[in-house]
């Protein structure tokens, strides 16, 4: 039967209000399309017992808390912004094996909403986990830093009540109900982004320098890539590095990868055919704005046997 995005949006209307009551609840936002659409269909049902929490972890691209506090408030959504970036850059400080580095993210994300929670006395948590994150988590291809239960970690350890409205849908469906919430294109059209952010595109020890680099280079390609239609696009910093020249001397620098896949659902993904004069416009553009950058790379890999983020 065809995904009835309306029908969807009433039945999990009347379901939050049922469950949370005349409470506070918090939803966590990270600017991605799931938690964006799970924010207004929250704030649908609960109005001003919503809470939107934008956590600023350090790991977020340009701008970023303040485009989507700026949308969020826009539309009536109380939000709050949490500064938190030196919790999770000391968590994540000197790890550098992908799971781990998921692990200490999740950690440190629940309980930073753990102490929003308290503070705010809301009763509960609503997330935008989505199909896939649990298939994947479940599948042991990685640890999605929303899902707990389906991994044996009750909530309830951070404090949480959680309730996750669009847990049975995949993307597709995701961005249809943004719509039937009336949402603007540039909302549930937007690309994918996940909650641990710009951790998941560092190879390796991730430390505010690597990611002050990556931010640099995301804003080039997500700029230069804007024409061209992609599922995700984004740039990665690898833990490797390669010889190159700077002023005329040898430089032993870092390596940028642009990655660009086209998807329905993110459970596979193959890469998008970019002309060739945009990657070497985006090449030139990253090594003269960022010099400790001396090679760039275009990403081929299809998923599987790649997935589309590095982590
Ligand atoms: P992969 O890298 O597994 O990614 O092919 C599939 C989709 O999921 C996103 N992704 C995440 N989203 N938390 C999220 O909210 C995560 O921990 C996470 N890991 C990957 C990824 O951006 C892609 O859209």
């Amino acid at each position: 039967m065809a995904f009835n995005a309306r029908r969807f949006v009433d039945k999990q209307v009347e379901e939050i209000r049922k469950n949370v009551g005349k409470n506070t609840a918090l939803c966590a936002t990270s600017g991605g399309v799931d938690s964006m659409v799970c924010a207004f269909l929250a704030h649908r049902a609960l109005g001003r017992n919503l809470i939107a929490v934008f956590i600023d972890d350090g790991l977020m691209r340009e701008n970023e808390h303040k485009t989507v506090t700026t949308i969020l408030r826009k539309h009536g959504i109380r939000t709050v912004l949490i500064r938190a970036a030196d919790d999770f850059f000391k968590a994540l400080r000197g790890k550098e094996d992908p799971e781990d580095m998921r692990k200490a993210f999740r950690h440190t994300f629940y309980k930073t909403l753990g102490k929003a929670v308290r503070k705010h006395r809301a009763k509960f948590m609503i997330q935008g986990t989505i199909a896939a994150d649990v298939a994947e988590t479940k599948g042991r291809i990685k640890s999605q830093h929303n899902v707990l239960t389906q991994i044996g970690i009750s909530p309830r350890r951070y404090g949480l009540n959680v309730i996750e409205p669009l847990v049975t849908l995949y993307k597709p469906d995701v961005r249809k109900v943004g719509q039937a919430l009336g949402l603007a294109k540039q909302i549930h059209q937007r690309m994918p982004f996940p909650g641990p952010g710009l951790a998941t595109r560092v190879v390796g020890e991730v430390t505010p320098t690597k990611v002050r680099m990556l931010r640099k280079a995301t804003v080039i390609v997500e700029r230069e890539l804007r024409n061209v239609k992609a599922f995700q696009q984004f740039a990665v910093l690898l833990d490797d590095r390669a010889t190159g020249i700077r002023k005329g001397k040898r430089a032993f620098g870092n390596i940028i990868v642009i990655r660009s896949v086209q998807s329905k659902n993110a459970m596979t993904a193959t890469p998008t055919r970019i002309p060739y004069q945009i990657l070497e416009r985006i090449q030139k553009k990253i090594t003269r704005q960022i010099p400790e950058v001396t090679k760039v790379l275009y990403d081929i890999s299809p998923k599987p046997p790649s997935t589309i983020e590095y982590i």
